[in-house]
């Protein structure tokens, strides 16, 4: 019996409306998610909002109500999003429901027991925006030294964990485990961030009041990101049903952005050993995103919002040109100019053109009913079928990678393989001669197998996509109940099924659009 696969977005702030910089690690954790049930795994893929924290109350306080009014307001935003992309989440976490913070507060009561937690003064600077404390050491030109803005001075009596007592081990746990941090140039940051030193570190507020309240001084909340870290185990039960915890716990990879490394590959694994608990197998930070060459901001105003790129694109265009385009874990720059590129090249040509081609000949010389294969096969067959074989071994080792532009990349060299072979068989000359009627149900076959293998092959990145395929080409059942390795076996389409061309799946796309 498999583990259950557990993957990870990080909880999204509701400060502010969610933009394609934040959509692109929950359509990532999606895609990944997806891929795993398709090889028939179980999953658990996780995502929510942070919804305490200084910035969060803020943001309600600036437009006049409380801040779990502007939370409730603000979530829908996030739900409708997803919705729209077709995340396939299992649960959405919200930071502020009795579950998480019944969780949060046994946990950290046992970490107080354990005497890990201490009060102390805290003395030092805030970033609000980033919800991080900063020693006056730490700052550039006084301003945050993650993200340049200002910070506040804050000078209280605070609650500290004792991270500097798992300094060592945790060192040696990342040491040890190269997967634990990828991609490897972030592993060496967090090696040598270690290595410098790490400070016990404030985990609670006493001068703030929106927060879960610590069990053992009500007088104080907790501090949000401590909070927030526990979302990953509030929202399979830890504490409250260990069996199911259990199932699912370790996560398989929180996937996070560049910027929250420390929280995740420090004082989160920190955490769980104070807890005792097993550490997740991997943490994956990617890069940003800049449009058109610029740094996302509310000042700049060029924040894009995904409703603007699904309305004009579509929802499956959207999803394949973020993680095409991206080389996941470095930085990346969208374009508009880029993406119309993409979609008319990839999309409504390699992929789109080509099942409609394959289609409309079965229509034409079959009268739609997909004729059963000859016997004999020549090299353009075999260099086809092999073809297939090999793009599920490249595409299977991509995704393990966490590389989804090598495992699409994969697939369209794939369907390069595909329109070369309909251009070199030539049906349209085969069905002129009666001679060839049998060479032509052997290509007329081979074609719509390869359709059916690219259904399946798009499904993650996809979804829409891969089950209109799967419905033109003349199936009932639903594509989501077929697995990978044993559907990707060569020959499964069933002959006398009838298939048809419908509509074109990526209509092209002006230029100036
Ligand atoms: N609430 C914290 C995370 C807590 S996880 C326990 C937080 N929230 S956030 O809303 O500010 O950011 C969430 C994610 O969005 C981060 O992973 C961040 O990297 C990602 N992005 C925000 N802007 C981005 C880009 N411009 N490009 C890519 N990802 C970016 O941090």
């Amino acid at each position: 019996m498999y583990k259950t696969y557990y993957v990870t977005t990080p909880i999204y702030y509701v400060n502010d409306l969610p933009h394609i910089g934040t959509a692109y690690t929950t359509v990532v954790a999606d895609v990944l998610a997806r891929y795993h049930r398709l090889k028939g795994e179980e999953v658990f893929f996780l995502t929510g909002t942070d919804e305490h924290g200084q910035h969060v109350a803020r943001a309600a306080e600036r437009n006049g109500v409380t801040p779990q009014e502007w939370a409730d307001r603000m979530v829908v935003h996030f739900t409708e999003v997803w919705e729209r992309l077709n995340i396939s989440n299992d649960f959405f976490i919200r930071t502020t429901s009795p579950r998480h913070a019944e969780v949060a507060r046994r946990f950290i009561q046992k970490l107080y027991d354990k005497g890990d937690i201490y009060l102390d003064t805290y003395e030092g600077w805030y970033c609000v925006p980033d919800e991080s404390f900063w020693l006056p050491s730490q700052l550039a030109d006084g301003k945050c030294p993650q993200c340049g803005r200002e910070v506040e001075l804050v000078q209280e009596e605070n609650y500290f964990f004792r991270l500097s007592a798992y300094a060592d081990r945790l060192l040696a746990h990342i040491e040890s485990h190269p997967e634990f941090v990828q991609p490897d140039m972030r592993r060496n940051e967090v090696i040598s961030f270690i290595k410098q030193g790490l400070t016990d570190q404030s985990i609670s507020r006493k001068t703030i009041t929106w927060g879960i309240p610590l069990p053992f001084d009500e007088s104080q909340v907790m501090y949000v990101w401590f909070d927030a870290l526990l979302n990953y185990i509030s929202a399979i039960d830890y504490g409250v049903d260990e069996e199911r915890f259990n199932a699912i716990w370790p996560a398989d990879v929180h996937l996070i952005g560049k910027e929250i490394l420390r929280f995740h590959a420090i004082i989160w694994p920190a955490m769980l050993m104070a807890a005792g608990l097993p550490l997740p197998r991997q943490v994956f930070a990617h890069g940003w995103l800049t449009v058109e060459g610029e740094k996302m901001s509310k000042s700049k105003g060029n924040a894009i919002s995904p409703h603007v790129l699904i309305d004009e694109y579509g929802v499956d265009a959207y999803r394949y040109y973020f993680l095409r385009e991206f080389s996941f874990g470095y930085d990346g720059n969208f374009s508009r100019e880029n993406m119309t590129g993409r979609y008319n090249a990839d999309l409504a040509n390699a992929l789109g053109n080509m099942v409609s081609r394959v289609l409309a000949m079965v229509e034409r010389y079959r009268g739609g009913e997909v004729p059963e294969s000859g016997k004999e096969e020549e090299a353009a067959d075999r260099a086809l079928r092999e073809s297939a074989g090999r793009v599920l071994g490249e595409v299977d080792g991509a995704m393990e990678a966490l590389a989804f532009n090598e495992a699409l990349q994969a697939i369209w060299n794939y369907l390069g393989a595909v329109n070369r072979y309909v251009d070199e068989t030539a049906a349209w000359d085969l069905a002129k001669d009666p001679d060839m009627a049998g060479r032509l149900d052997t290509v007329l076959y081979n074609q719509v197998e390869a359709v059916r293998l690219t259904a399946i092959l798009v499904l993650p990145f996809m979804p829409r996509t891969g089950e209109g395929i799967w419905k033109r080409l003349g199936f009932t059942d639903s594509i989501h109940l077929h697995h990978l390795p044993a559907a990707g076996a060569w020959g499964l389409f069933p002959p006398g099924q009838k298939v048809s061309k419908g509509e074109p799946l990526f209509p092209r796309m002006e230029k100036g659009k």
